[in-house]
């Protein structure tokens, strides 16, 4: 069969490199919800144009480098260091990230932000035309373009300008903010006139695509419809398409040997005391210090727990170049610290933290032996820790403590403990409540959260996005 030809775009290739030789390299798999819940497309001809997180300035380098991404299908995008300062670490991760988040900028160097917000603006749509580049040198006519997030808002205009008949797509990852913080962004207009060149622009829940429609009309003075918006006769939809996880995947895996050996260490390592586990990257947004805070809480006030319970949070390194994240770093270590000099013992602490990323499997027997996930994010796009843990839990039908700001709070609640992760207070007698829940009530929670898991697959979201981007175009064309 001619299955359809798909470029995805994306700042982040699936794979990150480090160089180990002239022209040698080492292929990682990346870390971060996008990356993952792309794997799960297999229905399409796909090909990968992005980022290999790696600075590549000399010829040799970059031939060897494209030849090696060939074979995971990946088509490299380079940026050299000070772009990537000036794109990655700054308008992106220092300006958009925050404040789509809800965070603001960051407090102590707000004012050299906005001295260097323009440089930065400049860097980010330069970024993009350098994406547009690649991508129109490997299109063929026909392919469905997919732009993915935040990094790359510029994009479908610039693929637009280039070639009017794409098929153009954009979806965002993180929240959308209310059109209240989209408009202190002093480049609000020009970001949301870009996206919306696009055919068809998603998000994961209907907020956030609200929120998207509200700013165009309330800052561009657009009509906006219950099917998008409107400028001038031309439509660009929008609407929510939820994420998923390949749910399979990770069921077949906990069934492996390897896989069983490595779970039953576990629970030996562990025996007598009940897990709980957080999966973060070590980001603002996902309330690690708070989450660790509630946590002493749950042991000031739950003296009968103190050696009976255990905190395992993975927290993999991001985005280490950007000052807030290295400020975090050191904040964690200090609670972190703080906590196990105060409740730990000779041979056991509470919490154990580790700063690293694990692999695929490894992660997979952590999510089988929890009792009770933590996830505290002060907002988050989806958040698919929460969907790989549930579908982890068959036999073992843990808690899933969930923060009602992230998106997937809209797809788990019902089975979920919903949170307000700035209220330490609930957060601690969640997990007292979590950690002593009866049996027959995790298995009603537990079932809730599995069916949704299993019958929302990435495989389905990116069908539908995909489906609804080739509808749009023929709808637009009976239009004119
Ligand atoms: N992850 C991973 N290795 C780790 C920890 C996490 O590959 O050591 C993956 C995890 O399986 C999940 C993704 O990173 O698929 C995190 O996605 P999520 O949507 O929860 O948050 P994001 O990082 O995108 O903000
Ligand atoms: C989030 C973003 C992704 C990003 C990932 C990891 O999931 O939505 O676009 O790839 O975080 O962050 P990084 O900066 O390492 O790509």
């Amino acid at each position: 069969i001619n299955r359809q030809r798909l470029l995805v775009v994306a700042n982040r290739l699936p794979v990150s490199a480090t160089r180990k030789g002239d022209a040698s390299w080492q292929l990682e798999m990346s870390v971060g919800g996008l990356v993952s819940a792309l794997l799960g497309i297999t229905e399409f001809e796909t090909r990968w144009i992005g980022w290999a997180g790696v600075n590549v300035t000399d010829e040799i380098g970059k031939k060897s480098l494209t030849e090696a991404l060939a074979d995971k299908r990946c088509i490299p995008v380079f940026l050299d260091e000070d772009l990537v300062n000036l794109y990655y670490n700054g308008y992106c991760n220092n300006i958009l990230w925050p404040l789509f988040h809800y965070l603001g900028l960051p407090q102590e160097d707000r004012l050299a932000t906005t001295r260097s917000f323009q440089a930065q603006f400049d860097g980010y749509k330069k970024a993009n035309q350098l994406f547009a580049d690649v991508v129109s040198e490997h299109y063929i006519e026909g392919d469905v373009i997919w732009c993915h997030d935040y990094h790359l808002m510029f994009l479908p205009k610039c693929l637009k300008e280039r070639n009017n008949k794409m098929k153009v797509g954009w979806f965002l990852h993180t929240p959308f903010p209310s059109s209240e913080i989209h408009r202190t962004l002093p480049s609000r207009s020009e970001l949301l006139r870009a996206v919306l060149v696009a055919d068809l622009v998603g998000f994961h829940t209907y907020d956030y695509a609200r929120h998207f429609v509200s700013a165009c009309t309330r800052i561009l003075g657009l009509e906006g419809t219950p099917d998008g918006v409107e400028d001038q006769g031309k439509l660009t939809r929008v609407a929510a398409f939820p994420i998923g996880i390949d749910p399979g995947r990770f069921i077949r895996a906990i069934q492996l040997p390897q896989i069983k050996d490595h779970i039953k260490e576990l629970e030996e390592r562990f025996a007598g005391r009940k897990v709980m586990l957080g999966v973060d990257r070590l980001d603002m947004i996902k309330g690690i210090p708070q989450k660790i805070l509630a946590f002493e809480k749950f042991l000031e006030e739950n003296p009968d727990w103190h050696d009976k319970v255990v905190l395992l949070q993975i927290a993999v390194p991001t985005r280490t170049d950007v000052p807030e994240y290295q400020k975090l770093t050191c904040q964690v270590h200090e609670i972190v610290g703080r906590i196990n000099g105060r409740f730990g013992s000779l041979t056991t602490v509470p919490i154990h933290h580790l700063d690293r990323s694990l692999d695929f499997h490894g992660l997979c027997a952590l999510y089988a032996i929890t009792d009770v996930a933590l996830i505290t994010s002060l907002r988050d796009g989806m958040n698919l820790v929460s969907y790989e843990f549930v579908a982890c839990q068959a036999s073992k039908k843990g808690v899933l403590i969930l923060s009602e700001f992230a998106g997937a709070a809209q797809s788990l609640g019902a089975g979920a403990i919903l949170v307000n992760p700035w209220n330490i207070t609930e957060v601690a007698s969640s997990i007292a409540y979590a950690l002593n829940m009866p049996a027959d009530e995790r298995e009603k929670r537990h079932h809730h959260n599995f069916v949704h898991v299993t019958t929302h697959t990435s495989q389905e979201w990116a069908e539908t996005f995909v489906s609804e981007l080739n509808d749009t175009i023929v709808e637009a064309q009976l239009r004119i």
